[in-house]
């Protein structure tokens, strides 16, 4: 233990505000709520924070894994962070600085440890998300950071279609980006940010709205640079109040040829298995079908020169077969390749469905699937379905007398069980 003095040094917690996507993941997986916002950054209470490194595994970007040594008694405020437009430079520090012992999260606890999802959630650790920290072992090994603020990219629009019928809410959009002769290699799983242009209401450039890439690695047209995205135009907020998405607005009024601010690629954990013979479960909703379809149009690529003969399943949530995107090529693929299952809640003439509903309706072939340690689960779309789809795993898991608490602590530590909501 270290007696505080003058001279004691503390290594402080700081989130990279050139690099920080504001997705907001760091805040959610915070067992303590030392971590906090405001409209221009993240930012870390040193009041609170217990360096207990829940939130570090989970940022897509990396912008959370900073650590400063400053003299204990100045450390960085609340307000000097939010300030901020990078991290400042590392102070010079006395001769006679002694490091001080970190705060831990509980009593004789090593310091800074590393994460463990593999603990039993019964064990009530911090560490207990829903999901995996780890990328299932096969994945390829992705590129993240590759471009910042400081080295932004530009990409070319090359298309941008409307996916939803003309006459329902839903505007969605399938928006192709073409890097040119740039380097922006890619996995399926992975997302982009994007700086729309403008400032926000005290006159700073808008921060960079995070979307998931819906094309797979070797581009949305097979071997050329490009990559494409699906974008939900924002009309109302969370509460159904009018309001117009800064960035999906300016994404889904995009025009060929215009040319768009990119910074990424971004995650390292949401990456499909890289074997011929791993299965894929895929659950999502709206928007969240980016990632399924790039996982699902890599397979269809591979099984085409037979280097894929996994087993695919997917349970798709949308209001009604108008408002699903991706739903004319969807209904094409054939049905021993993807065994697909849509949840429509709006459906005229129709009982509502939830994905979870679909996923207890197909328990056996989901057990079946989920006992094989070459399956991987993903989970992308609204915040809300979490649960409910941790619940209909659980009932899958337990109506076959199995545990769900002891499966779903070995799906996390296996990399097997991801989550990409919001
Ligand atoms: P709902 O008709 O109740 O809104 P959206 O079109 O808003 O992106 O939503 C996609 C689908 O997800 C809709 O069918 C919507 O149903 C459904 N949904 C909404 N809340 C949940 C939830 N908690 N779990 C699963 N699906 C949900």
């Amino acid at each position: 233990m270290t007696v505080e003095t003058a001279s004691t040094v503390m290594k402080q917690h700081l989130i990279d505000p050139e690099i920080c996507i504001r997705c907001n993941t760091c805040e959610e997986t915070c067992p303590i709520d030392a971590i906090t916002h405001d409209s221009n950054n993240y930012v870390v209470d040193p009041e609170i924070c217990n360096s207990c490194m829940a939130c570090v595994p989970p940022c897509p970007t990396g912008a959370i894994d900073n650590w400063l040594q400053v003299l204990s008694t100045e450390a960085y405020s609340l307000e000097d962070q939010f300030s901020w437009e990078e991290l400042p430079a590392p102070k010079e520090l006395p001769a006679d600085a002694v490091l001080q012992d970190a705060p831990v999260a509980e009593a004789g606890a090593e310091a800074f440890p590393v994460a463990d999802d593999s603990q039993s959630e019964l064990e009530n650790t911090p560490f207990t998300s829903a999901g995996a920290s780890i990328p299932p072992w096969s994945a390829a090994h992705p590129y993240v950071n590759l471009y910042t603020h400081k080295n932004v990219a530009t990409a070319t629009v090359v298309g941008n279609y409307r996916l939803t019928d003309e006459n329902c809410d839903n505007d969605i959009h399938h928006i192709v980006l073409d890097f040119g002769t740039l380097p922006f290699p890619v996995l399926e799983g992975q997302s982009i940010a994007i700086f729309p242009p403008g400032t926000d209401a005290a006159g700073r450039p808008y921060h960079a709205r995070q979307y998931s890439i819906a094309s797979p690695r070797d581009g949305e047209r097979p071997n050329y640079n490009n990559l494409s995205l699906t974008v939900k135009r924002v009309t109302t907020d969370f509460d159904g109040n009018p309001v117009r998405g800064v960035c999906s607005n300016y994404l889904c009024d995009l025009k060929k040829n215009d040319t768009v601010k990119v910074i990424g690629p971004f995650g390292n954990t949401f990456l499909m298995p890289n074997l011929p013979h791993s299965n894929i479960i895929m659950i999502c909703t709206g928007t969240g079908s980016a990632p399924m379809r790039a996982m699902t149009e890599r397979c269809r690529r591979l099984t085409k020169d037979k280097a894929f003969n996994g087993k695919l399943m997917l349970f798709f949530g949308a209001r009604t077969e108008h408002e699903l995107p991706y739903f004319g090529p969807l209904m094409n693929l054939p049905k021993d390749f993807i065994d697909i299952n849509l949840a429509l809640s709006r459906a005229p003439d129709k009982p509502k469905r939830y994905v979870q509903d679909l996923i207890r309706e197909r328990a056996a072939d989901v057990r079946a699937l989920l006992k094989d340690e070459n399956t991987t689960i993903y989970v992308c779309g609204l915040k809300g379905m979490e649960t409910g789809v941790l619940e209909a795993l659980k009932f899958v898991v337990e109506s076959d007398g199995q545990q769900w608490p002891e499966v779903h602590a070995q799906l996390k530590a296996q990399g097997r069980l991801h989550f990409e909501t919001y």
